[in-house]
This record gives structure tokens, sequence and C-alpha cells, in this order.
């Protein structure tokens, strides 16, 4: 399979100019690109995880977490995107819409207008939803979703991993349940969970 195909259900394929931006120049296959890609993604983790400042809900901090995810791999990393994909906002609104969802953000954390689980889930959701970079965006928010959390003392989601322990367990209890059992209720992406679980309220 070539690089720059849609290799994975809910990939987001990429247009030839997106593909020449590949930094490695040595690679040819998806899985040799993977590969570089989760070591680059590891650091960029880390990199989040240490984070202290304070203003992790603005467009610097995305763009920036995004860069060091991906800034060893792609030319563009932390570039918005300036293409359409079968997913996302139109590319001309990228930068209005993610102000508006960190300032929203922002708002709901300090007036605690949803339980923090519901915040964190919606913010996942809209992030997807508005789909700022060519690439990346899928492990983008959910990292962005996890300093979320964890700069306001909770634990980070799962993204899936506890899929056979939950899988039994009765959908929607309440919001906090419902968001943290979000992955396993149709066994579907956690993205798609998000959607499906808006779509109820
Ligand atoms: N139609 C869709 N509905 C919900 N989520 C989607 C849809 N299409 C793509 N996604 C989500 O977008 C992400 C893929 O976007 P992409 O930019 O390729 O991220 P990544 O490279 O990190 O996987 C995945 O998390 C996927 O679940
Ligand atoms: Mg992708």
């Amino acid at each position: 399979m070539g690089i720059g195909d849609a290799h994975a259900p809910g990939a987001t394929p990429l247009d030839p100019d997106e593909v020449h931006g590949l930094i490695p120049g040595d690679i040819r296959h998806q899985a040799e690109l993977n590969q570089w890609e989760q070591a680059n993604v590891m650091e960029g983790s880390t990199w989040a995880l240490r984070f202290r400042g304070r203003d992790f809900l603005s467009e610097g901090f995305v763009r920036e977490l995004h860069r060091r995810m991906f800034g060893n791999t792609w030319r563009w990393a932390g570039t918005f995107r300036t293409t359409g994909k079968n997913i996302g906002v139109d590319a001309a609104q990228v930068s209005i819409q993610l102000r508006e969802l960190l300032e929203n953000t922002r708002y709901w954390i300090e007036h605690r207008t949803f339980p923090l689980d519901e915040i964190a889930s919606r913010f996942h959701h809209r992030l997807v939803v508005i789909h700022p970079f060519p690439n990346g965006n899928g492990r983008h928010a959910r990292l962005m979703t996890d300093v979320l959390l964890l700069r306001n003392g909770a634990a980070v989601f799962g993204w899936g991993s506890a899929i056979s322990k939950l899988r039994a367990m009765p959908v929607i209890a309440t919001s906090r349940h419902c968001v943290r059992r979000m992955p396993v209720i149709t066994g579907c992406s956690s993205v798609s969970c998000a959607v499906s679980i808006h779509c109820r309220n």
C-alpha cells in the first residue's frame, strides 16, 4: 500500500502536496512510515505530558503539540490544512472554529457547565470534526484531550484500551460513566462513539 492511501478505516487521505512534505527520504511503505511516526508521536506525548505552561487551550499550543508529534515526519506539521477532506470544516474556517472551541472549552471548565468527562468528550469530538491538520488529527485530538483531563486533575481516557473488560457493561448510566465507556458502546473508534453520544443529547 502506498503512502498517503487511506490505509485504515477513518484515516484521512493525503493529497499529493501533503505527501510531498514527508521528511525522511528513504521511506517507501506505509508500515515504515507508521513506525517512524509512532516514534515521533511518543516524543510529542512526552513533551505534552510535561508541559507546565498555563495556556494549553490556545491555538499556539494546539499547533505546537501537532508540531512536536509530527515535526520529524512532515514538513507541514503544526500548520493548518488548506485542502478539503472527507471530514472536517471548510479549510478557511479551521482557525475561526478552533478559536471558538477553545473559548467554549475554557468557559465550560471555568463555569463547570458539564462534568469534566463530558467537557473532555465534547472537546475531543469537536476537535476531530474541525480536523485542523492534513493528517494526525485522531492522535492529536486524543492527546489534547488527555492534556485537558490531566491539567484538571483527572485521569486520562482509556481510548478503547479496556474494551474487552468493559464490553459487557450496560450502556449509559450517567453522563460521567457514559463518557468513560464511550469507546465500548458500539465497539467503534472513540471518535465515532463520541459522535453517537452527542446525537443522543
Ligand atoms: N466520518 C468520520 N466520523 C467520525 N470520525 C472520523 C470520520 N472520519 C475520520 N474520523 C476520525 O478522524 C481520525 C483520522 O484522521 P487523521 O487526520 O488521519 O488522524 P490520524 O492520522 O491520527 O489517524 C480518526 O480518529 C477517525 O476516527
Ligand atoms: Mg491519518
